[in-house]
């Protein structure tokens, strides 16, 4: 990898921005990629995505792409599908890992079908609340099945909870849905190639990782390594494989888990463009693995390469 010409990879559009939720992540993805790819000496230039992104990637002369864009649009295989239409390669997953690592919902169908352990769930509708709770309890988490960075997501631990925090998902998403609370602990697990990197426990006082958790708070820790005896560590990256797998995701991706007091884990979703800032999760994990951002920005773009293929 390492001996790689940087003028191999030609002209390298970084597509971020988009008009997602998540635009404002995505723009700051987008910068740290171009910035650390530039500074390696690769030919590369940002490109904010809107409307009229397949005339621009027309009027370019453009020999790969790399992906940086997260939450709709971006993520969930369309842009994928342009890109595969032009013959431009690109990072990560095809179209329909894409999709289907966008599609909470549809990805734990297929966790579940697959014996990957995922928390328990059902879809909710404005009259199905009281049926849901007594299915799997009051103690729950209400998601859009399509939305990233946890918007329009609510933790709920009463009946009375529940109603505002279907309407607060539904405001983002016609499919909304509710599973069990796993609280003991957090994890996620990044993917690079064929290969894990090293888990991060993830801890905050905030109910759960939020928004601002995630993005704006300066007190979630983050713990890389994870503190898991050797056995679960491996059983957690094996999951994480696993999960990646299912969806037919490729390249690079992170995987997010729970765990509960016994020590279980269960797979929340898979994300297929995670945060690519310089304090990101997977630039943390892959640093505790030795590589820096610029290597592992390198290595996610040599992955678009003939010979890597
Ligand atoms: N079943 C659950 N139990 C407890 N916490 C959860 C559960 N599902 C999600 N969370 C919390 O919400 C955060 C976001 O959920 P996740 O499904 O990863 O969606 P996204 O990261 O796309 O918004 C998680 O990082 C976790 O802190
Ligand atoms: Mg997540």
């Amino acid at each position: 990898m390492s001996t790689i010409n940087p003028k191999e990879f030609g002209r390298v559009a970084v597509l971020y921005g988009g008009d997602s939720a998540e635009r404002e992540v995505s723009l700051n993805s987008g910068a740290a990629v171009c910035d650390a790819l530039c500074g390696a000496g690769v030919d590369a230039f940002l490109i904010d995505v809107d409307a009229d992104i397949v005339t621009r990637l027309q009027s370019e002369k453009i020999d790969r792409v790399f992906i940086a864009l997260h939450g709709a649009a971006g993520e969930d295989g369309r842009i994928q599908a342009l890109l595969e239409f032009m013959q431009l390669p690109y990072t990560g997953s095809r179209v329909q890992a894409s999709a289907l690592a966008m599609d909470k919902w549809k990805s734990k169908q297929i966790f579940t079908a697959e014996a990957i352990p995922t928390p328990e769930y059902r879809a909710l509708s404005a009259d199905n609340l009281n049926s849901v709770i007594e299915e799997i309890g009051e103690h729950l988490m209400v998601k859009p099945a399509h939305e990233g960075s946890s918007i329009g997501m609510s933790k709920v631990t009463s009946r009375d909870q529940l109603q505002q925090a279907y309407q607060a998902a539904a405001q983002y998403d016609s499919n909304v849905f509710a599973e069990q609370l796993i609280e003991a602990a957090e994890y996620t697990v990044a993917v690079l190639g064929t290969e894990t990197l090293p888990p991060i426990k993830l801890e905050t006082d905030h109910q759960f990782y939020d928004y601002d958790a995630k993005y704006i708070a300066d007190d979630t820790r983050y713990l890389c390594p994870c503190g898991l005896p050797s056995e679960k560590e491996a059983e957690l990256k094996n999951l994480a494989v696993q999960a990646f797998q299912a969806l037919g995701c490729e390249g690079w991706g992170r995987v997010d888990f729970m765990a509960d007091e016994q020590g279980a884990f269960y797979t929340l979703e898979v994300n297929t463009v995670p945060g690519m800032t310089d304090h990101s999760l997977v630039p943390m994990a892959a640093k505790a693995s030795g590589l820096d951002f610029s290597a592992l920005v390198l290595n996610i773009l040599s992955q678009t390469l003939p010979s890597s293929q």
